[in-house]
């Protein structure tokens, strides 16, 4: 079973008790220079967390850390990785310091951490990502190659047939003695890239603790698989509410957590007592359902103006224009979905939403003849294809 241990106190003086070399990973998310107090109370009203991200100035900064990060390449392996999370506030100096402390040969990768957002306070850009700067303390760092899908633009014939150098050093496809092309074998999957789009905690997500800043155990989970095994050390020296120690427990890894606040190691302790993690929709089934879900709306409402509704299941779209100061909101029948069902699902979903229209509509013949009684509140649209056949069967009773 993982050992997992938190320990209340500045980093800078904690890490001189812990062992030289023993780390495989250290993951940090310390202040990120935001020149801002963070502070988050949970949802049901009953605790409120802070940390203070002020600084006198970038120099402060970035002694803080360099004081810290020279503490932490110590403790780690000759095989051992580190993570620095950190945004646009601060990127630039991170990097300088690591260079110094890690040596620049010794940076591999910069990730960008990218989800979805969906509104701008500020004037300018919407900012969609943050930064995790990976060094590795010597060129013989443990890594594990990770895999992920191919995505839908992938040509079919890269993944099926296998590719040589021609005598000009081209790449080209390999054949047999009778010309034909040869398979490439398994099909296993594109390498992980540097851009890592994995979901925000959303304010409902069971995962979310009420910590300011807390990151998705999902992101811990692919730094870990990434740079350890099972067994190995993980250190986090500005663990907060515990992601990487509750992640580490996940995987089977040993780790230490260090906070400077107390009531973050309190947190920290009770959520390794219970883990929970949330699941994302948009990982479990792929970001092509959202696609898909997409070009049904497009199929279907081209010519209005209309927003895409995610991770709802009762409606598909929005339209931007409110009707008589109420929201328009839109749900497509799905295959096989019986009528009465697709109508409940939509003004289910619009009970806690205040006054809305709701526009059903209708793809399938699977229940009340047309004209018949409607489920009240809901305006059934029939979609063109049916609305053709009518068009034919009154022709044709007519002709
Ligand atoms: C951005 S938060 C970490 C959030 C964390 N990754 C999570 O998922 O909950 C930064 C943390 O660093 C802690 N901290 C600030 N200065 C510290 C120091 N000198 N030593 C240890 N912890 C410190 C703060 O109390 C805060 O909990």
């Amino acid at each position: 079973m993982a050992e997992i241990r938190t320990i209340i106190g500045d980093c800078l003086s904690v890490l001189d008790t812990l062992p030289e070399s023993a780390f495989d990973l250290i993951y940090l998310d310390p202040p990120f220079y935001t020149q801002k107090e963070h502070t988050l109370t949970t949802r049901d009203g009953s605790a409120t967390f802070a940390f203070r991200d002020l600084w006198a100035s970038h120099e402060e900064y970035a002694r803080f850390l360099h004081e810290r990060l020279s503490k932490l390449h110590r403790t780690l392996t000759y095989t051992g990785s580190l993570f620095f999370h950190c945004d646009s506030n601060a990127a630039h100096i991170v990097r300088l310091i690591l260079d110094q402390v890690f040596g620049a040969a010794m940076f591999r990768s910069e990730i960008v951490w990218t989800y979805r957002r969906w509104s701008n306070a500020n004037k300018g850009l919407l900012p969609a990502h943050q930064t995790i700067l990976f060094y590795s303390k010597s060129a013989d760092f443990k890594f594990n190659t990770l895999l992920t899908n191919y995505s839908a633009s992938t040509n079919i014939d890269q993944i099926t047939q296998r590719r040589v150098r021609d005598s000009r050093n081209k790449a080209v496809y390999a054949r047999n003695e009778q010309g034909h092309v040869l398979s490439s074998g398994a099909k296993k999957g594109v390498p992980l890239s540097d851009v890592w789009d994995i979901p925000y905690l959303n304010p409902k997500a069971k995962e979310r603790v009420g910590y300011p800043t807390q990151k998705p155990i999902l992101l811990l989970e692919q730094i870990i698989n990434l740079c350890t095994e099972a067994g190995d050390w993980v250190l986090d020296p500005f663990c907060g509410s515990g992601t990487t120690l509750i992640a580490s427990k996940l995987l089977d890894r040993n780790a230490i957590g260090i906070d400077i606040a107390p009531e973050a190691i309190t947190l920290t302790n009770s959520r390794l007592r219970d883990p929970v993690k949330t699941v994302s929709a948009l990982l479990e089934q792929g970001r092509e359902t959202y696609e898909r879900k997409e070009t049904d709306v497009f199929t279907y409402l081209k010519g209005l103006d209309y927003h895409i509704v995610q991770r709802n299941q009762g409606m598909d779209a929005i339209l931007k224009q409110d009707i008589d100061g109420k929201p328009v909101f839109i749900r497509i029948q799905r295959p096989g979905e019986k009528l009465h069902e697709a109508a409940m699902a939509l003004s289910d979903t619009s009970r806690t939403k205040g006054d809305a229209h709701l526009v059903l509509i209708v793809t399938e013949d699977n229940e009340l003849p047309f004209g018949l009684e409607q489920p009240v509140g809901v305006t059934l649209v029939r979609s063109t294809a049916l609305t053709i056949k009518d068009a034919l069967c009154y022709a044709l009773r007519s002709g």
